[in-house]
This record gives C-alpha cells, structure tokens and sequence, in this order.
C-alpha cells in the first residue's frame, strides 16, 4: 500500500489531500500542530482507524525535523507533500518588517528544506520516490506584473529554487522533486472569493502527482498540470 505523508493536515489543501487519499485506500501518514483541535482529522481517523496516522508538529519550532524523524521512525514514505503554509498581512512596501516576515520564511521556506532533509532516508525506502512542494505563483518571478506581497512572494521563490537543486541533487537517487500551484483555492488562505474548489485543487493535484515522475523532476506545476514560469 502506497504511503503518502502530508504535513499542514489538519484544514485547507492539507485536510483535502487525506480525505481524498484515504478514499483511494493509501496509507495517510500526516502532521497537525495540535491533535485534539484537529477535529476533522480525528472524525476521519474514526472513519479509517487503519489507514490513518497523525502525529504532532509545529513548523516553528527548531526541533521540528528531529521530531519528525522519531515520530516515522523507519517508515518508507512513497509520496512526500510539503503542504503546510502561511501568508501574512502588512505586505506592502511601506509595512513589511522583519519579525512577521521572518515567521513566515520560517514556515514556508525553511521547515520544507528541513522536514525533506530528515525523513530524506524514508523516501529513499519508498517505491515511489515522489517529493512535492506547495509553491504559489505568487512565488513566480517570470509571472509577476502587479508587484507587492513581499514576504509571501519571497517565500515561495525561495521555496522555489530549493526545489530546482533538490531535483538536481536527488535525481542520481531516482527522486522526483516537483513545485506545484494548487490555484487559487477556498480555503482559509485563499478567501471565500478564490474560484477554485478544494475539491478541484486536489484532484487536479493528485492527478498531477500520479503522472509525474523522474522525466517531470525541477518543474513547477499548475494543478492542471500546465508548467508554469519560475
Ligand atoms: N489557498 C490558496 O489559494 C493557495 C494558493 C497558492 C498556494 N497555496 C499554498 O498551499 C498550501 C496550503 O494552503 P491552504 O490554502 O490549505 O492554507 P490554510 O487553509 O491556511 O492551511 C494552512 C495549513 O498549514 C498549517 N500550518 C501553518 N503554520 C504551521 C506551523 N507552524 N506548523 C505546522 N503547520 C502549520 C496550518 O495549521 P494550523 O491550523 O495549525 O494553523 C494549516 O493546516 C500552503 O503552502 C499555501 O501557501 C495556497
């Protein structure tokens, strides 16, 4: 049974991704900063007792990627989704200022780099050998014409070019490194005017995860599956 691990699970893209993988019968493997809150994601667990682990980890904490590591143990991980993600408020010129900027670089940026890193070895186990990373367009620098959005931008352009040498490094290894736009999505992030469903994101996303493989490593892809500009 195919292993997939999520991380950012407990709401949004996150929370759709499990609901959606455990209706395929794969083995969900996820994280959420705190369980009991996590209330859709313990109503599931009820649902598929077997197929479902969640364990705790907030992205913030230094010690994030040794935790993780304890927590899968020698699992083989098929499928890696670093999903979890902020955006902030104040992101224009004259209000960015370091300490939210730096919470999110924290997030967004680093904890990918890091959670990849330390179950790296898992992957490697795995018979997939797929890492997939939630970038943005807003992560473009080829696409962007409106300006702004300092710190998320600059997040995921970030996200962006880890992603290119991860591809470069663990190509010898056979493992697919991918950069996907989920669209712009309803979720909590997104706002309840963005036109894109969960539902839609996620499947567009999984298809894109199928039918990718090492030929697809470096890209950066809409969930529709058209590539899009660094
Ligand atoms: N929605 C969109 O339109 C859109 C567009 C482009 C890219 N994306 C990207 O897609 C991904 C998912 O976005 P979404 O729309 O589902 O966002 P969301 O609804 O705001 O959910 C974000 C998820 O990330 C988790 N998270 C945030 N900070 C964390 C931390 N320190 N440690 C662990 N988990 C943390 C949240 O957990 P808590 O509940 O504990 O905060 C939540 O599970 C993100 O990377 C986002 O940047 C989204």
């Amino acid at each position: 049974m195919t292993n997939v691990l999520i991380t950012g699970a407990n709401r949004g893209l996150g929370f759709g991704f499990v609901e959606k993988y455990l209706g395929k019968n794969v083995h969900v493997v996820c994280t959420t900063r705190d369980i009991p809150s996590s209330k859709d994601l313990l109503a599931i667990k009820e649902r598929f007792p077997n197929n479902l682990e969640i364990f705790e980890l907030d992205l913030l904490k230094e010690t994030a990627g040794g935790t993780l590591a304890n927590l899968i143990g020698d699992r083989p991980i098929d499928i890696l989704i670093n999903n979890a993600g902020v955006s902030s408020t104040n992101q224009h010129l004259e209000a960015v200022s370091p300490k939210p900027w730096l919470e999110v670089l924290k997030v967004n940026l680093i904890a990918p780099l890091i959670v990849t890193q330390s179950i790296i070895n898992n992957v490697k186990r795995g018979s997939e050998k797929k890492i997939y990373f939630l970038s943005s367009q807003l992560g473009s620098i080829g696409d962007n014409t409106s300006g702004g959005m300092y710190i998320y931008r600059s997040s995921k352009a970030g996200l962006n070019q880890l992603v290119k040498s991860l591809s470069v490094d663990l190509k010898s290894q056979g493992i697919t490194v991918v950069s996907l736009h989920p669209g712009w999505v309803k979720t909590d992030m997104g706002g309840p005017n963005a036109p894109v469903s969960i539902d839609e994101s996620i499947e567009g996303m999984m298809k894109v995860i199928d039918t990718t493989n090492i030929r697809d490593t470096g890209r950066f892809l809409n969930y529709d599956g058209k590539e899009l500009p660094w």
